[in-house]
């Protein structure tokens, strides 16, 4: 059989609805500056679907640094992985200013967040080894996972008490196997807002034996007081033993870094084939990661504008009797109750004609009834977008409490 053959008749599990979404739903152009406005098929939208957490992709600071960085540079320096040819002392600076920001002894970059931890728990695990994690774990938990030949115990999301069965069972393997056991769970949960168990998964440190890896994406840079994170926002820090955080979200750039003990991230610099094996981040992006980590110490004023974006918005909607879930974090998500075809047809109304751009979530990631609209508020927008926003939403809930999007037309709609 030809390998490509069955590309006939699956295109995989987002490719099926290529047909219907592509360059609306999915791939969509969003052009111009990056901000809170931007053109989406010509016509300007509000944005409400960047990590730009803290409104820095576009700050004149940051546009110059990384500027002349890159011109200073170039975007090939440093050539090669880090251990063949690629180190510099920027590098090694970055990571011990990211080690003591976050209050761990060592830090070490990663050149996608994503292959990062693909490689983290390649790196740590062998088939002694048992991984316990949450359901609801990104996609780059489940791919590091995939690697490893050891078994593996799946908690529903953030349920302490299957946790705890979970690292009951992992314990009695590894008194066999001779192995460790690693938990992984996120800070801020990246579709949902709400925050992993950070508090209660450590206290499990107490009567069992393990190691917590934090992916912390989206909590990086937005939470806690410093900024340091999910894991400061609780109060356990010092109990998180690998605290993961990517530089593609609040700090508006890419790459991310991996920070714990020195021996640990000893062992993992020598150890992550993807970082081994591939090109370390250009200088531009490590210069432009200090000045963003600088910004992001000394200029609170930024994370202040975000919060008080996200609480004007989370307040708003929730005095509109919107279901926002258990979100903690600055991301929102509204859950209405309906179908794929209500999903669709109410994205499309908030965006031709109340120009607002939103992402939407469907099943599988939420119940086949349930509709999830996601918005992402940043240090860039302003209380007036919040309100023309939850006026924009509470147009859009009527209707469909009204049942009007279930016939898949829209009154007065003009799609190009
Ligand atoms: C929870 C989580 N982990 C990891 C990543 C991957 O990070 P990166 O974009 O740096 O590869 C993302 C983001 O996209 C994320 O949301």
């Amino acid at each position: 059989m030809d390998i490509f053959s069955k590309i006939e008749s699956y295109f995989g599990p987002l490719g099926k609805y290529m047909e219907q979404a592509h360059g609306y739903y999915m791939f969509p152009k969003l052009e111009g500056e990056i901000s809170n406005r931007m053109i989406f098929m010509g016509k300007e939208r509000l944005v409400w679907s960047l990590n730009n957490y803290l409104g820095l992709a576009n700050h004149p600071v940051i546009r110059k640094t990384d500027a002349e960085a890159a011109q200073k540079w170039g975007m090939a320096y440093p050539m090669g992985a880090r251990m063949m040819s690629g180190q510099t002392k920027y590098h090694e600076e970055l990571e011990h200013k990211l080690a003591a920001f976050v209050k761990k002894e060592s830090a070490y970059l990663l050149n996608y967040g994503y292959q990062g931890m693909v490689s983290i728990i390649d790196s740590l695990v062998d088939r002694r080894d048992v991984i316990v994690y949450d359901s609801e774990a990104h996609a780059c938990i489940l791919d590091g996972m995939r690697l490893h030949i050891g078994k593996r115990f799946v908690y529903p999301h953030n349920n302490m008490e299957n946790l705890e069965k979970g690292l009951e069972r992992a314990t009695k393997l590894v008194q066999v196997s001779g192995g460790g056991i690693l938990v992984i769970t996120e800070g801020v949960y990246g579709m949902a807002g709400d925050l992993g168990k950070l508090k209660q998964i450590t206290d499990f440190k107490k009567k069992y034996n393990f190691r917590l890896l934090v992916d912390d994406a989206h909590g990086f840079g937005t939470m806690g007081e410093t900024g340091a994170g999910t894991a400061e926002f609780l109060g356990v820090q010092d109990k998180v033993d690998l605290y993961f955080g990517t530089f593609a979200k609040a700090m508006a750039g890419f790459g991310g870094f991996i920070a714990g003990d020195k021996k640990v991230i000893d062992f993992l610099m020598y150890n992550m084939r993807s970082q081994i094996y591939a090109k370390s981040l250009p200088m531009p992006m490590v210069i432009g990661a200090l000045k963003r980590l600088e910004m992001l110490q000394n200029e609170p004023e930024h994370k202040q504008k975000l919060w008080t974006i996200v609480n004007a918005l989370q307040s708003g909607l929730k005095a509109k009797e919107f279901n926002l879930g258990e979100t903690e974090s600055p991301v929102t998500p509204v859950f209405f109750k309906g179908g794929i075809p209500e999903a669709t047809q109410a994205t499309k109304e908030l965006r031709e004609n109340y120009n607002v751009f939103c992402s939407i979530v469907t099943y599988p990631v939420v119940p086949k009834d349930v509709i999830m609209l996601r918005l992402i508020p940043t240090a860039v927008h302003t209380l007036e977008d919040v309100d023309y926003t939850i006026k924009a939403f509470s147009a859009i809930k009527e209707n469909l409490d009204a049942g009007k999007y279930s016939d898949g037309k829209i009154a007065g709609m003009v799609v190009n």
